[in-house]
């Protein structure tokens, strides 16, 4: 007997007991399952470059890693106000005066278990049964699920490289319904790595004020940007209203398992969200809110800064690299740390279909990149999804081995 015999089948409903029938409606989270079988094949001994994941290559700079000890010492270990720590919302407000010119209120911040929660946070306030979300296909996948959770319809808008795979305000006022109630949008996007204008952005927002709708902006790669300045969300016209900001220590923070991120929500939906927060959550993790408050110190930015740097020598090596190979990359990232390549160009039998070139650098080459299924149904099997969230070394020997595996078949 194996230690999951005992285990009834989940879809036995008869033996297991009845699952919510949202269940069926959760895809499965197929980047998950890919790098489950690279990690498979580096158990078995092989060197698999991971190009595969979503999460920085970096973690907390020394100063975070010290507050959190620090922290843990003194015994700041109970539950906060279910809004956060006042001296980390005063720091977030500080740091957009500070890298981005705008002014937040304290009050309008709201601290979360990561971009996760913030995301389920707001969808949980603003999503009513059968209510229809906009969002771009490709997306991240997740976006889709938060929706649903709540019993909202996530509409898939196509949205390709000559819109730089995002929505349009053309897009919204053309899918709008009787049922839409807002958008939601990530820049720079996951899985493309590609920002909205600031033009764009702010015709998205005016088209979804007029409708009395929300936006909610996913802005968890703000700081990855390497090319124009960024833009947030939080300074267009009419953001103060309708306007939902999600953002994360995640990425340019590197503290992705320290789970914290935060929304920026309009005043007047504070106490909903504060509620909602009480009671789905309590707070978010009181031991990474106060090693957070490290990443505001000059030094810490000085590293993230460094490490923005080094995400932008990557991109400039990989995008001409891979284009060499055969991907097409019809437009260039400017943030994030991904590339969405299709591989219709690629000179290899299997190059037809994503997953099955995904899994043939993956079994040969021992490169791992996951395939666009994940990430919406417009043309998934065009598209791979590239991370850059590793060494330039290691992305050159990746370069070195695909070259060996399209040339030599
Ligand atoms: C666009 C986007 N939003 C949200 C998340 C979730 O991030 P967090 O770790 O902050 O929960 C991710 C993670 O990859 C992401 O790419």
């Amino acid at each position: 007997m194996t230690d999951t015999d005992w285990m009834p089948d989940p879809f036995d409903t008869a033996r297991a007991g009845r699952l919510a029938s949202r269940i069926g409606q959760i895809a499965p989270f197929h980047v998950m399952e890919f790098v489950k079988q690279a990690t498979r094949l580096e158990q078995a001994g092989h060197d698999v470059i991971h190009m595969s994941i979503g999460e920085p290559d970096f973690t907390a700079p020394a100063a975070v890693v010290n507050a959190a000890a620090s922290a843990l010492r003194r015994g700041l270990t109970q539950y906060t106000p279910a809004l956060g720590i006042a001296p980390l919302r005063d720091a977030i407000a500080m740091h957009y005066q500070r890298m981005y010119g705008i002014d937040v209120e304290p009050a309008r911040i709201v601290v979360t278990a990561g971009a996760s929660a913030a995301l389920l946070l707001a969808c949980a306030a603003l999503v009513d049964r059968d209510d229809e979300v906009l969002m771009p296909d490709p997306t991240y996948p997740c976006n889709r699920h938060f929706v649903t959770a709540f019993e909202g319809r996530a509409v898939l808008v196509p949205s390709d490289a000559t819109q730089r795979f995002q929505l349009s305000a053309a897009h919204v006022q053309q899918h709008w319904g009787a049922n839409t109630r807002g958008v939601l949008l990530a820049s720079p996007s996951n899985p493309t790595g590609t920002s909205i204008d600031a033009g764009e952005l702010q015709r998205i927002v005016d088209t979804v004020r007029a409708r009395a709708g929300f936006a909610i902006v996913d802005e968890i790669y703000q700081g990855l940007t390497y090319d124009a300045t960024p833009v947030s969300a939080l300074s267009l016209h009419g953001a103060h209203d309708h306007v939902v900001t999600v953002n994360s220590f995640s990425k340019y923070f590197s503290m992705t398992g320290w789970r914290l991120g935060w929304l920026v929500v309009p005043p007047h939906w504070v106490p909903a969200f504060e509620k909602l927060a009480q009671n789905l959550f309590i707070c978010a993790s009181a031991l990474a809110q106060h090693a957070a408050l490290a990443c505001f110190e000059p030094a810490s930015l000085e590293i993230y800064e460094q490490r923005r740097l080094e995400f932008k020598r990557r991109r400039d090596f990989l995008v001409p690299a891979l284009r060499e190979l055969g991907f097409g990359i019809p437009v260039l990232p400017d943030g994030a740390f991904y590339i969405y390549a299709n591989c219709h160009g690629i000179a290899h039998q299997a190059a037809s279909d994503s997953a099955a070139l995904a899994s043939v650098m993956l079994q040969e080459a021992k490169v791992s990149m996951v395939p666009g299924l994940d990430f919406g149904m417009h043309a998934p099997h065009d598209y791979l999804r590239i991370s850059y969230a590793t060494s330039y070394e290691r992305l050159q020997q990746a370069i070195a081995r695909l070259h060996t595996l399209f040339h030599a078949s």
